[in-house]
C-alpha cells in the first residue's frame, strides 16, 4: 500500500494535522489516523423519504463491521437520496444534482475508499457517476429487492401490478375498492421494487460492470445473506485501497459489453441506457446508443420477470441469480475486465446451475431471441430513440398509423378519455415536451395509459412515442428517449394530428411520413420550446441550460468526465 490519501489530512505534526485529528478522534483509537488504516466512507442513501432505501442504515452497520475487521476506519456518509415515487417533478431531474453533490463530498473529505449503498432507481447511477468522477477505490452494495408481492393468489409486482390493475379499473373489470386494497399485498417488506424495473436493473448493471462482489445483486433486502455480503464488502473495501484498485481499473469498455449482455438477457429497464451512457461519460469511455443495439442483438432473453414476464426478483435470486443467467451467455461476455475482487466476472460463472427453468430459461430455449434494446433512427429521431422489443407486442413492431398528439402529460390526462378523441387501435399516441430540457427532467410518462374507449374494445397495447422515459416496471410498444427532444428542436415538435407515422423495429426506423417541404413550413407550438424550458433560478435553471440529450446519457455538459481526487488547498 502506498501513502493514503487521508494522510494528507491526518498526517504531520503541524496545526492542520492537529485540527483534523482532534475533531475526528471522539473515541477512535490512537492508531485510527496513523496513515496505515484506510478511511472508508459508506456513502449511504438511506432516507425515510426514500422508502426503498430505508433499511440501508442496517446494511451500513454490517459494512462497518467488515471495514473494522479488515483494519480500516468506517465512516457513515449520508448523501443525497432520491425516492422514485415521492420526489417531484421526477427523480431524474435530481440524478445529476445528487451525483454532483456526492462527487464533491467524496473529493472534499479525507476518504481513501468508498462503499456505495444504493437501491431506488437513481441512487446507484448517481453514486457510480460521482465515484467515477473522483476515481478512488469504490464498491457497491445494492440494497436488494422486496419480497414477492402476492394479491389474490398471484404475484403482484411493484409498479407493474399498479399499471395492470389501474387499467383494469379503467376498463371496468376491477372495482376501485379491490384496487385500493391491493397496495399492502404489493409492498410487503423493506427493499426496492421487486420487478425487473430500474432499481433491480441497476443493481444487476453494477454487478455486471464488476462493481459488486459477484453474486450479490438481487439478494432480497430482508435476506440475511445481504448483511453477510455487506460485511464482506466492508472488508473488500479496505483491500481495494491497499491494492490501489480504482473504479477506472474495474469499469472498462469491456465491462459495458458485459453490462449490455446482462441487460438484454435479463430484460432490464430501458432506463439503464441513459444511466450507463452517463457513467461511461464520466469515465471517458466512448459508449454509444449503437453499442446497445449491436451487442444486445445477439443476446437471448432468459429471465422471465415482470414487467415482460411472470416472476419477481426473489424468484430470480432463488433460481440462481445473475451469475446463473450470465453462465448461459458466457460466450457473449468479455472475459478481460476485472471485478472489484481483482478477478474477471467470467471466473465466477463455473458451476452456476439454473435451479428453476421457469424463471431462468436455458440458453437452448430462450424466451426471445435477440432481446436487446433496439435503437431507432429516422426523421423523427435523427440522434436516436429506443424501444424494448421484449416488452412490446410483436404485431406492432411493424406499424403505420396516424398520430394523435399531446403537448404535455397534463394535456394527455385532460383529453385521453374524451369520447370525441379520434383514436383507433391503429393510432399512434405521441407525447412530447417530456425530454430532459422540456419537462424538465425527462419523467417516466411514456407508457401512456390507453384511451378508455380503446380499452373497452379489449385492446391492451398501442404504439406510443415520447421524448421522455418509461418506468422500468412498465411494458408496451413504446418508443422512448426520442432525441433530440421536442424542446431542443426535435422533429417531434412538428408532428400534427393525423400525420402518418411508420414504426419499423426490424429495420430500426421511426419515420414521420410527411414531405420535407411541408415540415419546413411548420413551426413548433411556442409552449413546447419556451413554456416549459425556462426556470428563473436554482438547480432547474442550471439543469435546463446544461443538460444533454438522452442519446448521450442526459448528464450536464460540464459534469462529463472526471476531476480526480486531488484537492490542493486547505480550509483554514
Ligand atoms: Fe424505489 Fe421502485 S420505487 S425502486
Amino acid at each position: 500500500m502506498t501513502g493514503l490519501r487521508s494522510d494528507e489530512w491526518y498526517g504531520g505534526d503541524d496545526r492542520d494535522g492537529y485540527i483534523h485529528r482532534a475533531w475526528m478522534r471522539r473515541g477512535f483509537p490512537d492508531d485510527a489516523f496513523d496513515g496505515r488504516r484506510p478511511q472508508i466512507a459508506i456513502a449511504n442513501t438511506a432516507s425515510d423519504l426514500t422508502p426503498c432505501n430505508m433499511h440501508l442504515d442496517e446494511v451500513a452497520r454490517s459494512v462497518k463491521e467488515g471495514v473494522y475487521e479488515a483494519g480500516g476506519i468506517p465512516l457513515n456518509l449520508p448523501v443525497v437520496s432520491l425516492g422514485e415515487t415521492l420526489v417531484r417533478p421526477t427523480a431524474m431531474l435530481w440524478r445529476n444534482m445528487a451525483a454532483m453533490a456526492m462527487e464533491e463530498m467524496f473529493r472534499a473529505n479525507p476518504i481513501d475508499g468508498l462503499v456505495l449503498l444504493g437501491g431506488c432507481d437513481k441512487t446507484i447511477p448517481a453514486l457510480l457517476m460521482a465515484a467515477a468522477s473522483v476515481g478512488i477505490p469504490a464498491v457497491v452494495v445494492p440494497g436488494g429487492p422486496m419480497m414477492n408481492g402476492m394479491f389474490r393468489g398471484k404475484r403482484m409486482g411493484c409498479g407493474t401490478g399498479v399499471w395492470q390493475l389501474s387499467e383494469e379499473v379503467r376498463a371496468g373489470t376491477l372495482s376501485k375498492e379491490a384496487f385500493l386494497a391491493s397496495d399492502r399485498s404489493m409492498i410487503r417488506s423493506k427493499g426496492h421494487c421487486n420487478t425487473m424495473g430500474t432499481a433491480s436493473t441497476m443493481a444487476i448493471m453494477a454487478e455486471a460492470l464488476g462493481m459488486t462482489i459477484p453474486g450479490v445483486a438481487g439478494t432480497p433486502a430482508p435476506d440475511a445473506r445481504l448483511l453477510e455480503a455487506s460485511q464482506a464488502t466492508g472488508r473488500l473495501a479496505v483491500q481495494l485501497v491497499k491494492e490501489g484498485r480504482t473504479i477506472a481499473d474495474v469499469i472498462t469498455r469491456g465491462s459495458f459489453t458485459n453490462a449490455i449482455v446482462a441487460l438484454a438477457a435479463c430484460g432490464g429497464s430501458t432506463n439503464a441506457v441513459v444511466h450507463l451512457l452517463a457513467i461511461a461519460g464520466r469515465l471517458g469511455i466512448d459508449l454509444t446508443l449503437d453499442d446497445f443495439d449491436r451487442i444486445g442483438a445477439e443476446v437471448p432473453l432468459l429471465v422471465n420477470l415482470q414487467p415482460a414476464g411472470e416472476y419477481l426478483m426473489e424468484d430470480l435470486f432463488n433460481a440462481g441469480g445473475l451469475l446463473a443467467v450470465l453462465a448461459e451467455v458466457r460466450d457473449l461476455l468479455d472475459p478481460t475486465p476485472i471485478t472489484v475482487t481483482g478477478l474477471p466476472l467470467t471466473d465466477y460463472l463455473d458451476d452456476k446451475p439454473i435451479w428453476n427453468p421457469e424463471v431462468i430459461a436455458p440458453r437452448a430455449e430462450p424466451l426471445i431471441e435477440g432481446a436487446g434494446i433496439a435503437v431507432l433512427r429516422g426523421n423523427l429521431a435523427p440522434r436516436g430513440a429506443i424501444i424494448k422489443p421484449a416488452a412490446a407486442s410483436p404485431h406492432l413492431l411493424r406499424h403505420r398509423g396516424e398520430a394523435i398528439v399531446f403537448d404535455s402529460i397534463e394535456d394527455f390526462h385532460a383529453r385521453v378519455d374524451d369520447p370525441d378523441l379520434p383514436v383507433t387501435p391503429d393510432s399512434v399516441l405521441i407525447l412530447r415536451g417530456c425530454g430532459p430540457r422540456g419537462y424538465p427532467g425527462m419523467p417516466e410518462v411514456a407508457n401512456l395509459p390507453l384511451p378508455q374507449k380503446i380499452l373497452k374494445e379489449g385492446v391492451r397495447d398501442m404504439v406510443r412515442i415520447c421524448d421522455g422515459r418509461m418506468s422500468g416496471t412498465a411494458y408496451g410498444t413504446v418508443v422512448l428517449h426520442v432525441s433530440p427532444e421536442a424542446a431542443a428542436g426535435g422533429t417531434l415538435a412538428l408532428v400534427q394530428d393525423g400525420d402518418p407515422i411508420v414504426l419499423d423495429v426490424p429495420n430500426r426506423t421511426i419515420t414521420l411520413d410527411v414531405p420535407e417541404e411541408e415540415l419546413a413550413r411548420r413551426t413548433p407550438p411556442p409552449a413546447l420550446v419556451e413554456g416549459f424550458a425556462s426556470a428563473e433560478r436554482g438547480w432547474q435553471k442550471l439543469y435546463i441550460e446544461h443538460v444533454q440529450q438522452a442519446d448521450t446519457g442526459a448528464d450536464l455538459d460540464f459534469l462529463v468526465g472526471a476531476s480526480g481526487s486531488a484537492v490542493a488547498r486547505e480550509s483554514h
